[in-house]
């Protein structure tokens, strides 16, 4: 600081000697007055930090070409489809943000606030234009004063350098509300859920009646749907992304065995933390909570409280992906001997898993329908499940009444992206009853689960789980396991793990 930058000492003080109307922002409670002074300094001083030199992130070309195909599907149309906001934890304190799906699918961008509008042109096409907030102003202190400034969340992309880096138009996104009610009239469809604010806007130009309503309602339902259909089959860069998550969450599985004598020591805990520091490190976050679940807690479909004991002798389920920061997700399981070699009984239910992965995984190639993995991996289970004596066979009654899935208790898997249940409301003619495509990505995750209380099943049974899920890319030839690099038979399970856990 020089000295003539130097405010005046007598006068900088907090609200001293000034009645001046300029307050630091405060989210909850009182604001704090400020003097006109430091105000009137605080505008001065700041070097111009324009970056001219950016190159488009990698994914712009195929941000475009999908931007292109949805605006051909619905032509002479207003299409917007919001980023989504900040959404409040606690009091003052908010969750960390993520951007909605389809927005980071057609733009490559993640900022909270932002909007994409592909806005129908003239001579047919659109124009695809992203609305985001800009750099903070300085003139009038919104940088300081204003609970969004940049001086207090950090620099923003200014609109330019956005553009540059998105290969987009950028506006100005508290303009949107009134662009959208000044814009020309067209049919206008939104991606629903993620900014209220746009949706009463477009619900009063669209006709604030009932009948009304419910024809937007379903009009923005089948943009939502299409997107997820479209999201269905990925291309080159989003297979390398979802590439990339697999072979971070591997190195996290392997953080995870090199900490298993903290964990015993511990808790889940330690599991769940070290899985956590591999996403963090290399990408955005875990994609979805991490199910750390040792022993019985492992018959838990969706244990996520992950607060209880490791012990030696039992396995480990762990359910974990690494989210790139691009927000591809993967999402991989392994259930491991924690002392490094399977039990008989462990040993048995692992290897039964295991055949009706190999048998779910030989099912998914280009043409098969998406629920022969399903199918193929059920009946591998269903007939062991008889075998043992657990279910009374023939294996057709048993399959045809869903008997096994008192110990399966979920379907085989589904796709995989930006979502770890990716595209859901894809139309079911194109996902869930429809058949494979190359550039598909889904998991294949047989489980068998003995709760702790089933009386049906013996003693030596009662609180195993055991889940193997991979994440599988459909190719012309047949598949791709992504996640090849993880051991997954008991045999190569064990060596990994003899390779890997600290020498006690
Ligand atoms: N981790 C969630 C799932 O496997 O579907
Ligand atoms: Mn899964
Ligand atoms: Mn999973």
């Amino acid at each position: 600081m020089n000295d003539q930058q130097r405010p005046n000492a007598e006068t900088a003080q907090d609200g001293a000697g000034t009645d001046a109307p300029v307050f630091t922002p405060r989210k909850n409670g009182p604001y704090r007055r400020v003097s006109e002074e430091l105000a009137a300094w605080m505008r001065t001083g700041w070097a111009d930090t324009e970056r001219r030199d950016l190159r488009p992130v990698e994914q712009a070309p195929y941000t475009a070409k999908r931007r292109a195909a949805l605006g051909a599907r619905f032509p002479g149309e207003r299409l917007v489809v919001p980023a989504g906001h900040l959404k409040t934890r606690s009091n003052d304190t908010e969750y960390p943000f993520r951007a909605a799906c389809d927005y980071v699918y057609l733009t490559g961008d993640q900022s909270d606030g932002g909007c994409l509008v592909l806005e129908p042109a003239a001579g047919g096409g659109h124009e695809a234009i992203v609305y985001l907030l800009p750099r903070s102003d300085r003139e009038n202190g919104e940088f300081w004063l204003d609970g969004r400034g940049e001086l207090w969340n950090g620099r923003r992309d200014s609109l330019a350098e956005a553009g540059h880096l998105l290969g987009l138009a950028t506006h100005d996104v508290r303009a949107l509300p009134t662009a959208l009610k000044e814009a020309p009239a067209a049919p206008t469809r939104i991606v629903r859920g993620h900014d209220p604010v746009l949706e009463e806007v477009l619900r009063v130009l669209r006709g604030d009646d009932e009948e009304a309503e419910k024809l937007a309602a379903e009009r923005d339902g089948e943009l939502a749907v299409h997107l997820a259909d479209a999201r269905l089959i990925k291309d080159e860069w989003e297979i390398g992304q979802l590439q990339q998550a697999v072979d971070s969450t591997v190195r996290g599985f392997a953080d995870v065995v090199a900490a298993l004598p903290k964990a015993e020591a511990t808790s889940e805990r330690y599991i769940e933390g070290t899985f956590f520091l591999r996403a963090r490190v290399e990408g955005n976050d875990v994609g979805y909570g991490t199910i750390a679940a040792s022993g019985p807690n492992a018959t838990t479909l969706h244990w996520q409280r992950n607060d209880g004991p490791v012990r030696a002798g039992e396995m480990l389920l762990l359910d974990a992906g690494v989210e790139t920061t691009t927000l591809y997700t993967a999402d991989v399981t392994r259930t491991l001997p924690i002392s490094g070699r399977f039990t008989d009984v462990q040993h048995r239910v692992y290897d039964l898993v295991f055949a009706a992965q190999e048998a779910g995984i030989a099912e998914v190639a280009p043409g098969r329908p998406f629920r022969a993995y399903h199918e193929e991996a059920q009946r591998v289970l269903a007939e062991g499940l008889i075998e043992w004596g657990l279910l009374e066979g023939p294996v057709e009654r048993v399959l045809d009444l869903g008997l096994q899935r008192r110990y399966s208790l979920h379907g085989t898997g589904h796709m995989l992206g930006l979502d770890v249940h990716d595209c859901a409301i894809a139309r079911t003619e194109c996902y869930v009853h429809g058949d494979l495509e190359p550039g598909m990505v889904l998991t294949v995750e047989p489980g068998l689960y003995f709760q702790p209380d089933d009386l049906t099943v013996p003693e030596e049974l009662r609180g195993i789980g055991v889940r193997i899920e991979d994440d599988v890319l459909v190719t012309a030839e047949g598949n791709q396991v992504l996640s090849a690099a993880l051991p997954r038979s008991s045999e190569d399970v064990e060596a990994w793990l003899a390779e890997r856990l600290p020498a006690v």
